[in-house]
């Protein structure tokens, strides 16, 4: 079917498309989420398959597997852990039995590989976190969700300045995760690059501040990242899909806007990518990157500046746009090729059945009200008040306490956070 003639949001989502040679049921993406409770040593539980079956029997095109480290660096600073491991040979037998799972229905599953986090990495056991430049982030500084507070704020310990060996390190540790992804029987993999991560704290002038090779042009920016792509290429062929989940936009003063992103993208693009999975803002415009209205991507025009950058051999996914139509309508002008959801996904699993069957009216939506996000940023099991059986789809999987439910509770209530925050500028100002 040509999308470009369709009108209803049931037959533009609805139709098959192909990421490299591997074709996708319809254009319902599973985003990428850290909810999915792995072992204490990094292999997905009974719940983190059972959490990817009920996404598949629920009709979704494809899954990306997220919180997936690729480097024993990343493993050790994770801002949030405990992760699924890719940097040992150790882990593909469990890895595998998550894709077998997966593939029972006929679901195409990709790997999304934290190479190391960069500006949010935290600093452990003596090792330091590095990043293109020692840019610390300021978490939340040009807005929060919706929901979420950060009382007195937060500003991240400073990276040190990679080295050019460092780089190459990670580089090779990254090649080494592709490996183990495609013995696992993921179906693609993605580098995770945005949100003040470390590749994308090469990508954009806010936070690379280098004179040498990987800073200054957009052409050097990209390097790191471009490299890094062409290295996994060689090591998986040229039909395997790759994508990169990117920034579209910083949303800060100093920062890139979509055209400033998109020309860096078209750099990287040459590396060997299929796919772009677009994500708004980064933690320090974290308001952009969780937002309430359905369809503030298109409305900045962020997919619209990287298609006229990378042209229409490279897929492109757009992010938060649960509006059915609104979705189709910018995927049938060419904006992009797929919605990619994440938290509307957590809220009712059947969304992509009801919307490729046309019964929208039966949907569960999301309310954005983030209890879930304050739920990963306090390390409590992630559970979606809509959805009752989310992080219960395995019936054994340990549950949030009483005291951690009200934690959660607590964090989101503005006349608590109100004082929370007053006390913490407080207690901040009498240090000084
Ligand atoms: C609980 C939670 C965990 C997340 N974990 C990840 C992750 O591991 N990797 C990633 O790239 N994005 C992660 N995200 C961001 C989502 O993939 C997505 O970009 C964001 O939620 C906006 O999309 P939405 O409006 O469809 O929810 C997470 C979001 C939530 C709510
Ligand atoms: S807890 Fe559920 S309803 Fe609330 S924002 Fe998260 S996914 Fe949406």
């Amino acid at each position: 079917m040509d999308v470009t003639t369709a009108r209803s949001a049931r037959e533009v989502l609805g139709s098959e498309f192909t990421i490299n040679k591997l074709p996708i049921k319809n254009r319902i993406v599973l985003g990428p989420m850290s909810v999915l409770r792995p072992t204490e040593d990094g292999r997905p539980s009974a719940q983190t398959i059972a959490f990817f079956k009920r996404r598949a029997a629920g009709g979704v095109g494809l899954i990306i597997v997220g919180g997936s480290v690729a480097t024993e660096r990343a493993w050790r600073e994770s801002p949030f852990s405990p992760n699924l491991r890719f940097d040992k040979d150790e882990f593909v037998a469990d890895l595998k039995r998550l894709t077998d799972a997966v593939h029972e229905y006929d679901t195409p599953v990709f790997a999304q590989l934290f190479p190391s986090f960069g500006r949010m990495g935290v600093p452990r056991d003596g090792h330091q976190i590095s990043a293109a430049s020692p840019k610390p982030v300021n978490l939340g500084v040009a807005g929060l969700p919706d929901h979420v507070y950060v009382p007195g704020g937060r500003i991240t310990p400073p990276p040190h300045e990679a080295t050019v060996a460092e780089i190459k390190g990670i580089e090779a540790d990254v090649v080494a995760a592709a490996r183990r992804a495609k013995a696992a029987g993921f179906d693609g993999l993605e580098i995770g690059a945005h949100m003040c991560y470390f590749y994308s704290s090469f990508l954009s002038p806010l936070a690379n501040q280098r004179t040498d090779e990987y800073g200054g042009s957009a052409e050097n920016r990209a390097r790191a990242l471009r490299d890094a792509v062409a290295a996994v290429r060689a090591e998986v062929g040229p039909d395997f899909p790759i994508g990169v989940r990117m920034s579209v936009n910083d949303h800060m003063p100093g920062g890139q806007g979509p055209e400033g992103w998109a020309e860096v993208a078209a750099h990287i693009v040459p590396g060997g990518v299929d796919y772009i999975a677009l994500s708004d803002g980064n933690y320090e415009s974290l308001r952009e990157n969780l937002p309430t209205p359905s369809g503030n991507m298109l409305a900045h025009g962020e997919p619209q500046a990287f298609r006229k950058a990378v042209g229409d051999g490279v897929r492109l996914f757009l992010s938060s746009t649960p509006d059915p139509q609104q979705a189709a309508t910018a995927i049938a002008a060419g904006h992009a090729d797929a919605t990619m959801l994440a938290r509307q996904l957590l809220a009712d699993p059947d969304y992509p059945t009801k919307v490729v069957e046309g019964r929208e009216s039966e949907i569960v939506w999301c309310d954005q009200a983030n209890s879930c996000m304050r739920r990963l940023m306090l390390n409590v099991p992630v559970h979606c008040h809509k959805n009752p059986e989310m992080g219960r789809e395995d019936p054994h999987a340990k549950q949030a306490n009483l005291g951690q439910n009200l934690a959660v509770w607590a964090a989101g209530n503005p006349v608590l956070m109100g004082l929370a925050d007053k006390a913490a500028r407080l207690a901040t100002k009498r240090k000084r």
